[in-house]
């Protein structure tokens, strides 16, 4: 079979910021460092008033299709994936897709619409079903359009506030692809979970100390299904860990817990065992309790060594660089961890052609998925093309007066007249409401 995968990426960020250590902790009277080195975070991106799921998602599909000169006829498929849909019946890709023909020749009438539910899952099971629909060869040569477009909002005063985020992951997913070419192979984690949920309501219901374990739990389940289909894996097979980032605290966490699977039976784990004993094995244990505490002291023993922390450095650290200054982007999160692993090689100046990427996506209620990446020749080219930092540098820095009022006006429970902080350019604008009920929408030049 023909590679296939993510020929091109892009990125939007929601058009303003919340500087977390500087604007939030104050006023929440907390130490600035429960964010840069806890949560690990710096900001959030938040969406303008005139900004919406649509909007931005409309935005990263036109950067990337204006910037590859792509006509429409060549989609043969638009997936979006969200959890802040605002309709039961019409899917947001064909308001999406409404948008595009606004400003490209021709139009969408022949691409399949669709929307992707799973929590923040769904980005990546909307690129196994365009994947699945291309390696069944039902495409004609067409590519497919998955975007992954979030306004990660949580209620005022709920402690997932800290993690708040908006922004958009545009994939062209093509034969033959420049960036990465996906694995037939992946592993599956998956429980009914009620840690994190939104049952017709806007902001989430969160039980965010379990939400943790249950991240934990399921990721540790998919890497083993992982490797039932692709056999043992070192932790050197890999030369990036790209993984959901809800916050990097929650990477550094399962970071660990996946560096303690894979070094087993590995000359890493015999090197380890020199300077920290063996891994505990639970049948040398008579009571549970006593082997969890022997577990938990290796594992901190284990975040230690130098083997681990050299590990975290050089494939994990590199994926967090754009989530800490943006914060959960839902949908996107594991598509902007992989953005800032390709975006670490250039700086770095190496060359990944052929290697390869282990990437974890989660979804809460709960489902984790783990699949390989291998990087592609035309890597460079298409990373090198993305402005995400240029964004983030752009961005309006709100103060917390200016956020409550920002925070209420995406509040759907509430009304609120708010003026827009930034003056859009170039993008497509939130413009009022029809009289069905349906959102409107323009491109401002
Ligand atoms: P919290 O109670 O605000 O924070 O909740 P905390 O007190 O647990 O502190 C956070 C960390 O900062 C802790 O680190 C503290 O020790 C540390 P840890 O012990 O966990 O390693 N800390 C400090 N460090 C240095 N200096 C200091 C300091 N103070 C504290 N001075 C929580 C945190 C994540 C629970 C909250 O933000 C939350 O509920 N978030 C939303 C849920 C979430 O993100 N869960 C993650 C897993 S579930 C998931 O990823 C799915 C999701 O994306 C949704 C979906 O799939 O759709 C959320």
């Amino acid at each position: 079979m023909t590679a296939v995968g993510i020929d091109a990426v892009e990125l939007w960020s929601g058009n303003l910021k919340l500087d977390l250590p500087e604007t939030f902790a104050p006023v929440k009277g907390d130490d600035p460092e429960k964010y840069t080195k806890g949560l690990g975070l710096t900001s959030s991106s938040l969406p303008d008033t005139y900004e919406d799921i649509v909007t931005m998602g409309a935005n990263a599909a036109y950067r990337l299709l204006d910037r590859k000169n792509i006509d429409l006829e060549d989609i043969g498929r638009i997936d979006v994936a969200t959890e802040s849909a605002f309709d039961n019946s019409k899917p947001v890709s064909t308001y999406v897709a409404g948008c595009l023909e606004d400003v490209f020749e021709g139009d969408l009438h022949h691409a399949d619409k669709g929307e992707r539910k799973f929590a923040c899952l769904a980005g990546t099971q909307a690129l196994n079903d365009a994947y699945n629909w291309i390696a069944a060869d039902r495409h004609r040569g067409r590519s497919a359009l998955v975007i992954a477009t979030d306004t990660a909002l949580y209620a005022r005063g709920d402690a997932g506030e800290a993690t708040q985020g908006a922004g958009a992951v545009a994939m062209l997913i093509s034969e033959e692809p420049n960036l990465v070419e996906l694995s037939a192979e992946y592993g599956i984690g998956s429980a009914d979970e009620t840690d994190f949920l939104k049952p017709n309501q806007q902001f989430p219901s969160v039980d965010g100390k379990r939400s943790v374990q249950v991240y934990l739990a399921r990721m540790r389940e998919a890497l083993e299904d992982y490797k039932k289909a692709a056999g043992d894996i070192h932790p050197d097979d890999f030369i990036y860990g790209p993984f959901h980032t809800p916050y990097p605290g929650m990477v550094r966490k399962a970071a660990v817990l996946a560096y303690r699977n894979t070094i087993r039976g590995t000359d890493i784990e015999e090197e380890i065992t020199d300077e920290i004993g063996p891994q505990p094995h639970p049948d040398n244990f008579d009571d549970n309790d006593e082997y969890q505490e022997a577990i938990r002291a290796y594992t901190d023993a284990l975040s230690e060594t130098e083997q681990y922390q050299n590990w975290y450095d050089d494939q994990i650290s590199p994926t967090l660089r754009i989530s800490r200054q943006v914060g959960n982007w839902y949908t996107g999160s594991v598509h902007i961890a992989r953005t800032s692993a390709l975006l670490n090689a250039v700086d770095r100046g190496i060359d990944p052609v052929g290697e390869t990427m282990l990437v974890g996506s989660y979804g809460s209620g709960a489902q984790a998925e783990i699949h390989s990446e291998r990087i592609r020749e035309g890597w460079k080219d298409e990373i090198s093309q993305l402005n995400i930092e240029e964004q983030l540098d752009d961005r309006y820095d709100l103060t917390f007066e200016e956020y409550e009022l920002v925070h209420d006006a995406h509040n759907h429970d509430v009304d609120a007249e708010v003026d827009p902080f930034t003056a859009p350019s170039g993008e497509f604008v939130f413009d009022g409401w029809g009289r069905m009920g349906e959102r409107k929408y323009r491109f401002v030049e």
